[in-house]
């Protein structure tokens, strides 16, 4: 049976969105049932049955996620136990500004410790989307 894997997204200016999309390509290429969708598209029931999940986020403001990111950072809020989930979060940003990278890190923490299993350390770009294609292709080895 086919795998599946969960691609979530907050953006703000559209890269996230693009880097979630070319990882879609990227997941059906190697016969996985994949699924796009924004960070707030996701409640408790969906947050229940995903499997394998690559949130890609941008960083706003001073350091914060992105308004489509919101409502899943209220949902982690209240301490789900996602220990059946297998995850890598991509964060964009930009060195020009304090905070770097902070909206990815502050939800791959909270993961972490609501013992979802991290499969790839956290990509971090700097001001362009670069390595998110082959970091994808990394984490979809190692759930194949
Ligand atoms: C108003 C504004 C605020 C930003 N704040 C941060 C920040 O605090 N930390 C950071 O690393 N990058 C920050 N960035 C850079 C963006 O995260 C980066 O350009 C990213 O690629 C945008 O992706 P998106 O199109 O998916 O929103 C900011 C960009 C803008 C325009």
């Amino acid at each position: 049976m086919s795998k599946k894997l969960n691609i979530l997204f907050a953006t703000v200016y559209g890269n996230a969105e693009n880097v979630a999309n070319n990882i879609n390509k990227i997941a059906i290429d190697n016969s996985f049932v994949s699924q796009v969708n924004e960070l707030n598209d996701v409640d408790a029931k969906m947050l229940q049955e995903i499997e394998n999940v690559i949130i890609v986020s941008s960083t706003t403001g001073e350091g914060e996620i992105p308004e489509n990111g919101e409502d899943f950072w209220n949902l982690l809020d209240s301490n789900p136990e996602l220990n059946h989930i297998n995850y890598g979060v991509i964060a964009l940003g930009d060195r020009s500004h304090d905070n770097f990278c902070n909206a990815g890190k502050l939800i791959d923490e909270k993961m972490l410790a609501l013992k979802a299993k991290q499969i790839s350390p956290r990509l971090e770009c700097d001001g362009d989307t670069a390595g998110s294609d082959e970091w994808a292709e990394s984490f979809i080895d190692m759930i194949k």
